[in-house]
């Protein structure tokens, strides 16, 4: 008698719940890592250093297995909050540096602005990188109610200045909460700073009716300024020790710090009470620039290429997804997905129906009932432009399973494969690595809506369908002399030039013919020329919104420490 009572109750509470989490639409928490690479989370078999948080994200949720975003911050992070290619919002040639007055276009209406009006809190914590040189471009005027973090392209992950590689442009200080400049707090790690205030924001949220959209929005694990571009605490290198490049080592640190956010900002949803009702993402805005430019030694193995290139390295990322209502959680996703794409997939997630307008405007599309529904829900057929930029002559489309690349960066310098895995300097923790997963904080808060349990078996097969598998060798191709076509879907690794091939001549005809039509589609690069009037200099050693503010009438030398926060506000 007593078990059936209490069997009807929690009936009952299961009803209640239910209903509960109907009434509200889900909180939308987006985690993104910059310049982070393909290989430098552990679930897809690396084991120089680990990230059981992320990967625990992966393996109670969905590993994205085929996670696209274009090469470089700007068009990475325009094509995710516009759901549109760069060519459609004038992002499709490099990034806005700092000193650049320009921005991504005003004309489309952003994700946060659409999930505003549907009554979202809408936050941004860390990295802007769309705009900033007039208030109009920030984000608190494009949808955010909220911002606290940096408007340009990166900073010192301590001091949070920056000087950009141009030739005469000052180190600047850049960090704000909206159009304030935030001086509290400098010295403390960047990563765990965003991190705090994302949890302090999550805690404020509980209990509230409203639903929360927060995109942390990290600087690692890109490089800082080019004097000192690798930066960790000093207790978090020494975990790595044995790893012999120093470089590596540190950047193995600021990983794990990254992978630790990932850990504390699941716990503290779940510690609130909002895990159940919250999608959380977790991706890196592009591949890792292994050499060159920017070089935080991270890695794209066995990927081609790297951060601004057309190469799979650049544009193939690294990402998972939870949410209680996928019914697959537990399993890897394979279908394309393009960032493009988040847009309308958690406006039907959240229930929120585009207004026309903009809804026919987007390139990304809907995925959600793919991601949500069955394991083997049949591949969607779908088309990813990766990069049209006629400044640079580079092309790179997909389509199904094909994919076109004519012309690249750099002349070529960054085509190949750059980086190794290791497989001599491990882990320490790699010898119980499923105890290492299940016992981060990801897992241990994720692990309550399990469908079945993460076994070490599951874990072995998820990683173990997660590792790519190049083929061989076949038939190389120089994409400054001809056109490229490979089957990814064979050859992920971009070996076998199938151009040649008279059995796909029509497949390549029909990827130009849509690279000509995209072509006659797309507006003019918003690229603008350096402004000497953005230098901090003339604003009192800071980034400001240097096109209409009056710059000040004497330049101060802002090479060391603290001229904005201490001297001027
Ligand atoms: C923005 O809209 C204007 C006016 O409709 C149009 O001329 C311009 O090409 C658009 N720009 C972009 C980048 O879409
Ligand atoms: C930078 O400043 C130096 C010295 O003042 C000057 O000679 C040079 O032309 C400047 N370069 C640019 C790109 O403005
Ligand atoms: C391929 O690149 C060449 C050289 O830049 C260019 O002339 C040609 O139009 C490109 N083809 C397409 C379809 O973009």
């Amino acid at each position: 008698m007593r078990g059936l009572s209490a069997f009807l109750l929690l009936l009952c509470l299961q009803r209640v719940m239910t209903d509960a989490a109907t009434a509200r639409r889900p909180n939308i928490i987006i985690i993104m890592a910059d310049d982070m690479g393909f290989d430098d989370v552990s679930f897809r078999g690396g084991r120089e250093f680990l990230t059981p948080n992320i990967d625990a994200l992966a393996y109670h949720g969905r590993l994205l297995d085929r996670l696209y975003a274009p090469a470089m911050c700007t068009p990475s992070r325009g094509a995710l909050l516009s759901g549109r290619y760069p060519i459609h919002t004038g992002t499709q040639h490099f990034v806005i540096s700092n000193e650049e007055p320009w921005s991504l276009t005003l004309n489309a209406t952003l994700m946060p602005e659409i999930f505003q009006r549907a009554g979202y809190s809408t936050n941004l914590v860390g990295k802007w990188h769309l705009g900033f040189s007039r208030p109009e471009y920030t984000p608190t005027r494009r949808g955010f109610d909220y911002h606290y973090g940096y408007w340009g392209a990166y900073i010192d992950y301590y001091q949070r200045r920056s000087k950009m590689p141009v030739a005469n442009y000052s180190l600047g200080y850049d960090f704000r909460r909206n159009m304030e400049l935030e001086c509290r707090e400098r010295g403390v790690y960047v990563t765990d700073l965003l991190t705090n205030e994302a949890e302090r924001l999550i805690k404020d949220h509980a209990g509230k009716d409203q639903p929360l959209f927060l995109m942390l929005s990290h600087l690692a694990a890109h490089t800082a300024n080019e004097d000192d571009p690798l930066q960790a605490p000093e207790e978090e290198i020494r975990k790595f020790a044995y790893i012999k490049d120093p470089n590596r080592r540190k950047y193995a640190a600021m990983v794990s710090k990254l992978d630790q956010s990932v850990g504390r900002v699941i716990s503290t949803l779940a510690n609130t009470e909002q895990l159940e009702n919250s999608i959380v993402i977790f991706y890196s805005d592009n591949g890792a620039p292994s050499v060159g430019m920017f070089s935080n030694t991270g890695s794209n193995w066995p990927l081609r290429g790297q951060k601004n290139t057309p190469w799979e390295g650049g544009v193939r990322v690294a990402g998972a997804i939870w949410s209680s209502q996928l019914e697959a959680r537990g399993n890897i996703f394979t279908q394309p997905i393009y960032v493009g794409d988040w847009l309308p997939t958690l406006a039907h997630a959240a229930d929120i129906e585009l207004e026309e307008s903009d809804a026919h405007k987007l390139d990304g599309i809907d995925l959600w009932p793919q991601l949500a529904g069955a394991a083997d829900a049949p591949h969607v057929p779908r088309e990813i432009l990766h990069s049209l930029d006629d400044v640079w002559r580079v092309a790179a489309l997909q389509m199904g399973q094909w994919k076109y690349v004519n012309g690249t960066t750099a002349a070529g310098k960054f085509d190949t494969v750059l980086t190794y895995r290791e497989l001599d300097d491990l882990d320490p923790r790699d010898s119980r690595y499923p105890v290492t997963v299940r016992n981060s904080a990801a897992s241990r808060a994720l692990s309550r809506f399990d469908l079945r349990r993460l076994t070490q078996q599951r874990i072995a097969a998820i990683r173990r369908s997660a590792a790519v598998r190049c083929a061989d060798f076949q038939r190389s191709c120089n994409p400054l002399l001809e056109e490229c076509l490979y089957d990814i879907s064979t050859d992920p690794c971009e070996q076998n030039n199938l151009a040649y091939s008279s059995r796909h001549s029509d497949v390549l005809a029909a990827l130009r013919r849509r690279v000509r039509e995209l072509r006659a589609g797309a507006v003019t690069p918003g690229n603008r020329a350096s402004m000497p009037a953005a230098d901090p200099t003339w604003h009192t050693c800071t980034w400001e919104s240097f096109e209409l503010n009056k710059p000040g009438t004497v330049p101060l030398e802002c090479d060391y420490h603290g001229v904005p926060c201490e001297s001027n506000v």
